[in-house]
């Protein structure tokens, strides 16, 4: 049954929209930072996702570091690190290897890391056959991992854990769910709200799959990090009860 679904949202997909590139599981989430290395005569830097947020919550660095949530885009630097900022926060030598082992870092190697990710899948952990193909609310879910959700200053955020349904106006496609618990585990309100979205359901703007798909809105997140895009029906559950329910 599942397989149908899947390919009747496939099918749905094809021709209204445009879905982009997936990375390899091993490399999804993987980046490269070039903001000024290669201008500076040393390596771009490497930087896995998946390895770091079994360990950290996304706001650990997203907002208590102050990374921005597009590559390149933050002022890091050698000597910023060296002082205890951005990478240097943790990469003391206490914390994880220290700054003096550049080439860890310094690698100009998208896949830098792979074999780890690959000794790591054999862990029995919650699958997902998207992304990096791990199910990471799951992973919270049973304990199995328990990222640290700060490093020096708590979050100060109230809980608000409710589902929101947010209706495209397309009665082809049933709407899509919101949850707010599945995004507060990792992220603070303010990586959200009010640059992303307003604090009213239906009221934020042009907020549609074109948009989504463009990196706007749950685009921001959901391209290259959290679970992709391709995944229609952990976003619009309700697909398998219209198109294949019965
Ligand atoms: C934990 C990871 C990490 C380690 C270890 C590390 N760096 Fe970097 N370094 C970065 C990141 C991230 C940037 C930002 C890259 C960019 O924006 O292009 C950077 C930027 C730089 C830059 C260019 C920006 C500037 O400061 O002018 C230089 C030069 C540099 N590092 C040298 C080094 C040297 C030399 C070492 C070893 C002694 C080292 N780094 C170790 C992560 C690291
Ligand atoms: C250990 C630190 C760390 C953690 C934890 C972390 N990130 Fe990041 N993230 C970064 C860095 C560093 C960058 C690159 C910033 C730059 O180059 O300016 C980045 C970039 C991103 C980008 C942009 C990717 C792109 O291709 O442009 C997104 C989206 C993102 N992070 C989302 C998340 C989410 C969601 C989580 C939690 C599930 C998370 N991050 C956890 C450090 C982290
Ligand atoms: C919140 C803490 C934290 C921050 C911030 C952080 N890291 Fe890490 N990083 C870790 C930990 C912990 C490990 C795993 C332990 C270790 O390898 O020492 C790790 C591992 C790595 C590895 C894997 C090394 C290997 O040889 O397998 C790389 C590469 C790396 N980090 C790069 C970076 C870069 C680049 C940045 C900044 C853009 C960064 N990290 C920011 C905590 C952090
Ligand atoms: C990952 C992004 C994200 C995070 C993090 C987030 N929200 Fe939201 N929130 C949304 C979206 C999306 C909407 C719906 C906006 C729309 O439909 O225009 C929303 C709507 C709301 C609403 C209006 C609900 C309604 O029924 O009208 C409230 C209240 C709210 N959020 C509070 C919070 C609080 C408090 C936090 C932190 C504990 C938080 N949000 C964290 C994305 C987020
Ligand atoms: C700032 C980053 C960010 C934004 C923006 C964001 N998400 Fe998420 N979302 C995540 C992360 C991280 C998870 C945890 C699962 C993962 O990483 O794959 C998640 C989980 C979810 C889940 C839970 C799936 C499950 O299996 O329980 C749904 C549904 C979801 N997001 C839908 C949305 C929708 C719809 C939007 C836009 C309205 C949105 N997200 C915006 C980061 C984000
Ligand atoms: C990360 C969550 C997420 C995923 C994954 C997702 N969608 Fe959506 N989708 C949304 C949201 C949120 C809206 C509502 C936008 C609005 O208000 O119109 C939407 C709206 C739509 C619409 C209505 C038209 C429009 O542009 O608003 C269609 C059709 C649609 N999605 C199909 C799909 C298909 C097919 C897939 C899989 C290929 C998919 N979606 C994957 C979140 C998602």
């Amino acid at each position: 049954m599942g397989g149908c679904l899947l390919i009747a949202a496939e099918a749905l997909a094809a021709p209204v929209f445009d879905l982009p590139p997936v990375a390899p599981p091993d490399q999804y989430g993987n980046i490269l930072i070039d903001r000024r290395a290669t201008q500076k005569g040393v390596k771009p830097v490497s930087f896995s996702h998946w390895s770091h947020r079994l360990r950290f919550t996304c706001r650990v660095c997203h907002t208590e570091l102050g990374f921005t949530m597009k590559v390149n885009t933050s002022e890091i630097t050698e000597a910023e690190n060296k002082a205890g900022k951005y990478c240097g926060a943790c990469h003391n030598g206490r914390i994880a290897f220290s700054q003096k082992e550049c080439g860890r870092c310094h690698n100009n190697d998208i896949a830098y890391g792979s074999e780890k990710f690959d000794l790591f899948m054999e862990n029995p952990f919650p699958r997902t056959p998207f992304g990096d193909g791990i199910n990471w609310v799951e992973a919270l879910r049973t304990g199995m991992i328990n990222p640290r959700t700060y490093l020096k200053t708590k979050s100060k955020d109230i809980v608000f854990e409710k589902t929101l349904t947010i209706e495209s106006g397309w009665s082809i496609i049933s709407p899509s769910i919101f949850p707010h618990r599945a995004h507060i585990q990792w992220l603070d309100c303010s990586t959200c709200h009010p640059d992303l979205f307003n604090i009213k359901l239906k009221s934020t703007k042009a907020f549609t799959m074109s948009n989504i798909l463009k990196g706007d809105f749950c685009g921001v997140c959901h391209l290259t990090v959290a679970f992709p895009m391709n995944d229609c029906m952990r976003c619009h559950p309700g697909i398998s009860e219209d198109k294949g329910g019965q």
